[in-house]
C-alpha cells in the first residue's frame, strides 16, 4: 500500500472525544519506550509526524492519525512505565483499557515488544485482557536492529514458545526495526487486505 497522506487529527485523555468519524483505525499499544511513535513515523514516512523521545513516557494521550483520508493510525502511551506516580499510572491505565473496550472502530490492536526482551508479564497480561475482550490484536517485535542476525531467530522463537503456553496458536506476528525500515511493507500490506475486507482504500 502507498500512504499518500498522513496527517495529525487530534489528543485526547477522553475516548469520548475521539474522531467520531466510523473510518476503521488500528491502534499501537505496549510499554514505554517500545517504539511505538517511532514506528508510525516509520510506516507512513513522516520523521516528526508522532512525537518520539529516549525517555519513556512521552506519548501520554490518545493520538489520531488519518492515512490517506481513510483510515486511521492511533498512538497511544506506553504502560508499565515505572517513573510516574501510582496515580497517573491508573488514570493511564484506566483510559487505554477504556479505549480498547469502547471504540467500536478499532479494528486492530498491534502489541509492541522489544525484540531484545524476554516475554514480559506485563505483555502476556495485556494480550490475555484483549483475548478475553475479543479485541483481534498481533505482535510487532521492534528494535530488530539491535540484534544480530543469529540472535534475532532465537529471541523471536523464544517468545512464540512463551505465547504457545497460552495460546492454541502464535498470533499473527511482524519483525521491525525503525531504524532501517524492515517490516514497512509486510504491516502495511497487513493493513491493506484489513481494508480492503472492509471495502476502504
Ligand atoms: P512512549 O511514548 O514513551 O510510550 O514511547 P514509544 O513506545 O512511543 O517509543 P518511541 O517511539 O518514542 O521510541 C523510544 C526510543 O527508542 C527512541 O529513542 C527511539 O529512537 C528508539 N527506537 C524506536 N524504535 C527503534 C528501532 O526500531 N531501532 C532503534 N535502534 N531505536 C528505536
Ligand atoms: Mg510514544
Amino acid at each position: 500500500m502507498k500512504i499518500s497522506s498522513a496527517e495529525f487529527v487530534m489528543s485526547n485523555s477522553d475516548v469520548s472525544k475521539c474522531p467520531k468519524d466510523k473510518l476503521p483505525e488500528y491502534a499501537f499499544i505496549g510499554r514505554s519506550n517500545v517504539g511505538k511513535s517511532s514506528l508510525i513515523n516509520m510506516l507512513t514516512n513522516k520523521k516528526s509526524l508522532a512525537k518520539t523521545s529516549g525517555r519513556p513516557g512521552k506519548t501520554q494521550l490518545i493520538n489520531h492519525f488519518i492515512i490517506n483520508k481513510t483510515w486511521f493510525l492511533v498512538d497511544l502511551p506506553g504502560y508499565g512505565y515505572a517513573r510516574v506516580s501510582k496515580s497517573a499510572k491508573k488514570v493511564f491505565q484506566k483510559f487505554i483499557t477504556t479505549y480498547f473496550s469502547k471504540r467500536t472502530q478499532l479494528v486492530c490492536a498491534f502489541v509492541l515488544v522489544d525484540c531484545r526482551h524476554e516475554p514480559q508479564k506485563i505483555d502476556l497480561e495485556f494480550m490475555q485482557w484483549l483475548g478475553e475482550h475479543q479485541i483481534p490484536f498481533c505482535i510487532i517485535f521492534t528494535k530488530a536492529d539491535k540484534l544480530t542476525k543469529t540472535k534475532l531467530p532465537t529471541q523471536i522463537n523464544t517468545y512464540i514458545n512463551e505465547m504457545l503456553k497460552y495460546w492454541s496458536e502464535m498470533p499473527q506476528y511482524f519483525i521491525t526495526s525503525s531504524s532501517s525500515g524492515l517490516g514497512k511493507d509486510e504491516v502495511l500490506a497487513y493493513i491493506d487486505s484489513i481494508n480492503s475486507q472492509l471495502k476502504i482504500s
